[in-house]
């Protein structure tokens, strides 16, 4: 009796795994089916016309597309759109999807998409702030809130993650992604996409997500926005698409493609991108949406002659909807009437844009997200508690000579400078969605509330930083001549026992089209820095920036410095939290700090070169005038608590394909304090059949260490882990030596070899 219950228990979980398979099975079927019962009774315009999405005028997000209004009404009456982009709120989502409901001949619901990059309304730090946390279960989490109060206004699909690696702090938009490293920014692809789909997508609190921009975009050349990329077949593959393979394995319900050229085609137009690569290779059954434009924009690289042709080119390419762009509307029925673009092409492309409606459940209630009591349930209050929480674990301490922080009982007197200090809108950051302009916590209001009545705070600004009309599209005037507050600033910080100096970028220094080619403090901030620093030597720099900032002047004189990013909402409260040692900090970066700007682009993970190093002459690979080291590196962060890594243990120094061996590591807490580490792991292929980086990040653990506590940390090591994109075109690990090095960074390592046979 009892080996039969064991028998049972045994059996159970593979029954109910069998029955739900079965369930998940027949439900994608009925899917398939209804979506193939759709596609025959459409014509070719009503095909099209799911193909083709539109912005509202609502709020605008690239360049005006005309006043096309009425027009476009009649379109969605006629069920010739199959999206808008930037329709906001309950009520113009449930007038827009009425439009094409009552009017429309076989009523296919609207996708209604908005960039929802950090935050809808709450809003969180900037996608590379938070990714410097590595906490994947806090990016889920922002993620499903985004989710959350984006539908609770009309939106069903956000254009997010942004999973473009980025290795140039010139190029405005690394703000938005993960960083430089395609291992860390799979994982925060799969979190993110878990928090905004979730389970099930047709829960109204989940939406869609879109992985992009497929591919290559953030290789712009010079690190200037839109521009040509040219990478070759082994790096597409080993660093850039990574991300991309892990997005679509997690089940993202849309890919959009990029503006970019990549080695000669413009990758909206690239067959090898989007079919050949996602659509057979990865087997992924999504649909991709151009960037915006993106289709009509091949005109511009020389491409295509014109819309009609920048259709065809497109369709075939894969590419099935049309971003404001306004040539699938043009071309895409006269190209099949003409026999130029093969039918069948048009019903997968709308095929792949029905089964994510109806994967969203619109077919079974197009005004799902258009329900004003998803608002009403909203607990705002619970999204700032995590909006702080995310925040604070995402601030980098990169210096602390003399212990200067925490911010000792001792100090009475704080002088608060710089022109970030009580600035309430750039901790909002670019992309911001519906986040309200000056509505975070600033620095200055985030000590106050921290300090109490017993230490005094003085504020003065110094100077401005940003100027004038501070908007998505318009460029930004720096203030690089008034000095008007310096003096009153130098009064405050001769008389403090401390100064916290607010320095860094404007949000709208960084974000599309905002490429810098100097990535230092923009307009009188070194100035007013190294007056300050003049008159008083317990500075704390604390940088509010969206990209690597060039601070090698500070890093040698200011004693303590912190990368806050833009944290968003809560950035001040979550500022003093980590100030005054309320949180100790954990957060490491995903990306280099260089020590000028001549060397971006810069990463960890570079090649060996045929001179790595000869430093008796200078023919190596170098600079005469810099180290070409970085001068933070990727994966460095400091705490208020001191770690050590013992040496590493491995489970066996050779392994076959067929197994896995473990490493582990001691890793102790040598301070006064508890505190939490990112150990991580990486890898080197000592030779293979094309060349390999001196080390990739291949795992990483979150640890949280008592003070004197060891904790004995293990990574397994498979042979998929060793896997790259080879000579031969495949993804395979290849036999030889490897070695393994972990450490709380990308330089300290402790490191150890084996050999897969
Ligand atoms: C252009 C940007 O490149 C893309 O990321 C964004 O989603 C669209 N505009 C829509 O706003």
């Amino acid at each position: 009796m009892k080996k039969q219950l064991l028998l049972l228990a045994c059996l159970f979980p593979i029954l109910t795994a069998t029955s739900q398979n079965t369930t998940i099975k027949s439900s994608i079927e009925n899917v398939e089916k209804k979506v193939d019962s759709i596609v025959s009774i459409m014509t070719l315009e009503e095909k099209v016309g799911q193909m083709v999405q539109y912005s509202g005028t609502w709020d605008l997000t690239g360049p005006a597309s005309g006043n096309q209004n009425q027009y476009r009404e009649e379109q969605l009456k006629k069920g010739l759109v199959g999206s808008m982009l930037n329709v906001l709120s309950v009520e113009a989502t449930w007038e827009a999807q009425k439009l094409v409901m009552e009017n429309s001949r076989i009523k296919i619901p609207l996708m209604f998409g908005y960039d929802v990059i950090h935050g809808y309304k709450t809003i969180f730090p900037v996608p590379l702030g938070e990714t410097a946390s590595w906490d994947l279960k806090a990016m889920e989490e922002t993620a499903r809130i985004s989710a959350l109060e984006a539908a609770a206004d009309g939106v069903n699909w956000t254009f997010a993650p942004m999973i473009d690696i980025s290795r140039d702090a010139r190029w405005g938009r690394i703000m938005e992604g993960s960083g430089e490293d395609p291992f860390l920014t799979s994982r925060v692809a799969e979190a993110k996409i878990r928090g905004y789909q979730g389970e099930d997508l047709s829960n109204p609190a989940t939406i869609a997500a879109t992985a992009k921009h497929f591919a290559g975009y953030g290789f712009a050349e010079a690190g200037r926005d839109y521009n040509t990329v040219h990478v070759g077949e082994n790096e597409l593959h080993n660093t850039i698409l990574p991300p991309f393979k892990a997005a679509a394995a997690a089940g993202v319900a849309t890919f959009m493609n990029s503006f970019n050229d990549l080695d000669g085609t413009p990758a909206t137009g690239s067959k090898m991108l989007q079919r050949d690569i996602l659509k057979e290779d990865w087997d992924w059954d999504g649909f991709i949406v151009s960037d915006w434009g993106s289709i009509a924009e091949m005109i511009n690289h020389g491409f295509a002659e014109d819309l009609t042709h920048a259709a065809e080119i497109a369709v075939k390419a894969g590419s099935d909807m049309d971003m404001e762009g306004g040539a699938y509307e043009t071309g895409l029925v006269q190209l099949v009437n003409s026999g130029e673009v093969d039918e069948a092409l048009i019903d997968d492309a709308v095929k792949r844009i029905l089964r994510v409606k109806f994967k969203l459940g619109l077919f079974e209630d197009p005004y799902r997200y258009s329900n004003p009591q998803m608002a009403q349930q909203l607990n705002l209050k619970e999204h700032r508690a995590v909006a702080r929480d995310v925040a604070k674990k995402s601030i980098v301490l990169l210096k602390n000579d003399k212990n200067l922080l925490p911010i000792a009982s001792s100090v009475k007197n704080i002088a608060v400078i710089g022109p970030l200090a009580d600035d309430k809108d750039t901790p909002i950051g670019n992309w911001r969605a519906q986040g309200e302009a000056n509505s975070a916590v600033s620095i200055l209001e985030g000590l106050k509330s921290a300090v109490g009545n017993n230490v005094k705070v003085t504020y003065a600004k110094g100077a401005d930083l940003g100027m004038g009309e501070r908007t998505f599209l318009k460029p930004l005037k720096i203030n690089t001549t008034d000095k008007y507050g310096f003096k009153a600033a130098i009064d405050a910080a001769k008389k403090a026992d401390l100064v916290i100096l607010a320095l860094g970028e404007d949000a709208f220094q960084s974000g599309e089209g905002r490429s810098q080619v100097e990535i230092g403090l923009a307009g009188v901030q070194q100035e007013l820095m190294h007056e300050i620093y003049k008159v008083n030597k317990n500075v704390v720099l604390v940088l509010q920036n969206g990209r690597p900032l060039e601070i090698s002047w500070a890093a040698e004189n200011i004693p303590a410095i912190v990368v806050a990013w833009q944290l968003g909402t809560e950035s001040g409260n979550a500022i003093a939290d980590v100030l005054f040692g309320r949180y100790n900090p954990s957060a490491k970066l995903p990306v280099s700090f260089p020590r000028a700007v001549g060397q971006e682009p810069l990463y960890y993970n570079q090649k060996n070169t045929g001179r790595p190093s000869n430093p008796s002459d200078v023919t190596y690979s170098a600079y005469t005038d810099e180290e070409k080291t970085a001068l933070y590196p990727f994966g460095y962060g400091l705490s208020y608590t001191t770690f050590e890594y013992g040496d590493l243990t491995l489970s066996s120094e050779e392994m076959n394909p067929q197994e896995s061996l473990t490493v582990t590591v001691p890793v102790t807490n040598t301070g006064k304090k508890a505190g939490k580490e990112v150990v991580q792991l990486y890898l080197r292929d000592m030779v293979a059949s094309t060349t390999r980086p001196v080390k990739e990040l291949k795992g990483f653990e979150l640890v949280e260490l008592q003070p004197g506590e060891t904790k004995q940390v293990s990574f397994t090591i498979s042979n998929e882990l060793l896997k790259f994109y080879n000579v031969n075109k495949e993804w395979a690990a290849e036999p030889g030596e490897f070695q393994v090095m972990i450490g709380g960074n990308s330089i300290d390592l402790k490191t150890e070899s084996f050999r897969l046979n």
